[in-house]
């Protein structure tokens, strides 16, 4: 019988060993909270397909905010469900539209305590639900989209958004926000660009979030999930066009992605563990299949492995809390 020479067990015997060698350390203001507001809406609304999470109205955003510092969350990223929706989605750009009215009410609370994000895209606000506006046949027009992201993001950063989100994968989106924002002077508004974004079928329970009217699908503007190199070259461009922050999303189906994106990149990096990927865990939770607590922790210690710094998911506040008792 030969026994082994090297026997990596040995860092593994005790709790306080296994503390001592561990690699990443995922830290709550690492973490970002998605929050919808809901024009219209008094209190709060659960979300079917999102177990814990709801609509919020504009009443209930304050305390929100305020559980979210005392969290110890790095940010929130704001989403919201207008009443009226029309072919432009006119409602992002108006000053009293539903998301900069959450904005401005957001800012005010926050008061600098926590970052406070706004996603830029016109999925929630168009009728028909593309994230841009459509050609007369019925394609998303690329470059008549640009024009309408640059009024929205002057809109956001005057509401009072530290950092707008990038969400629609419209071609030179980062550098026309960029350069409407820099016209206006609002120099100090960040822009995080969602550079790798793919067509994915994890974003399900999101739709039902907002309410969405997509009839069809966004692999015009989405990223194939079969292309990682494509990753790279979204990412480069975002970053070249002067993007502050890049994000890969989904996260756990797109961490090479992500460790491709990570180790290119000089600005920091964020991944979004989407609406389908929370969802699986919290409905498998609830048949008593997998430990919720575990779940999460084990998908946001991976995401940071990879190489992301930030970190956008559903369950922030548990996980803020949870990070704070295991540390
Ligand atoms: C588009 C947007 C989407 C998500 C964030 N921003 C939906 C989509 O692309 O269809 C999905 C986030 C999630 O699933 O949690 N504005």
């Amino acid at each position: 019988m030969t026994y082994p020479q090297r026997r990596p067990r040995r860092l593994r015997t005790t709790a306080a060993m296994r503390r001592l060698v561990r690699e990443v350390r995922p830290q709550p203001a690492q973490l970002v909270l998605p929050v919808f507001v809901r024009e219209g809406l008094q209190g709060s609304r659960p979300i079917e397909s999102l177990p814990g999470v709801s609509q919020h109205g504009l009443d209930a955003l304050p305390d929100l905010v305020d559980e979210a510092v005392a969290a110890g969350v790095g940010g929130i990223m704001l989403f919201a469900i207008p009443e009226v929706r029309d072919s432009t989605g006119s409602q992002a750009c108006a000053a009293d539209g539903i998301l900069n009215r959450a904005i401005e009410r957001a800012a005010a609370t926050a008061s600098g305590r926590l970052v406070v994000m706004a996603d830029l895209c016109l999925d929630e606000f168009t009728d028909h639900g593309h994230c841009g506006i459509l050609t007369a046949e019925g394609a998303v027009d690329n470059d008549a989209t640009l024009a309408v992201y640059a009024q929205m993001g002057v809109a956001q950063a005057r509401a009072g958004a530290d950092v707008l989100g990038l969400s629609g994968m419209m071609d030179g989106q980062v550098q026309a926000v960029r350069a409407a924002l820099d016209a206006e002077g609002l120099v100090d508004t960040s822009i995080l660009a969602y550079s790798a974004k793919y067509a994915s079928a994890a974003y399900g329970p999101f739709r039902d979030a907002v309410e969405s009217q997509l009839d069809g699908d966004r692999k015009t503007y989405q990223m194939d999930p079969a292309n990682r190199r494509e990753g790279l070259v979204e990412a480069s461009l975002d970053e070249t066009e002067g993007a502050d922050f890049l994000m890969v999303k989904p996260a756990l189906p797109y961490l090479d992605v992500l460790a491709d994106v990570a180790q290119a990149s000089a600005v920091p990096v964020a991944a979004y563990h989407v609406s389908g990927e929370y969802s699986q865990i919290e409905a498998a939770a609830e048949r008593g299949w997998i430990d919720r607590r575990t779940a999460h922790l084990e998908a946001i210690t991976s995401i940071v492995r990879a190489g992301g710094d930030i970190v956008l998911t559903y369950a922030a506040l548990d996980a803020a809390q949870w990070l704070k008792e295991d540390s």
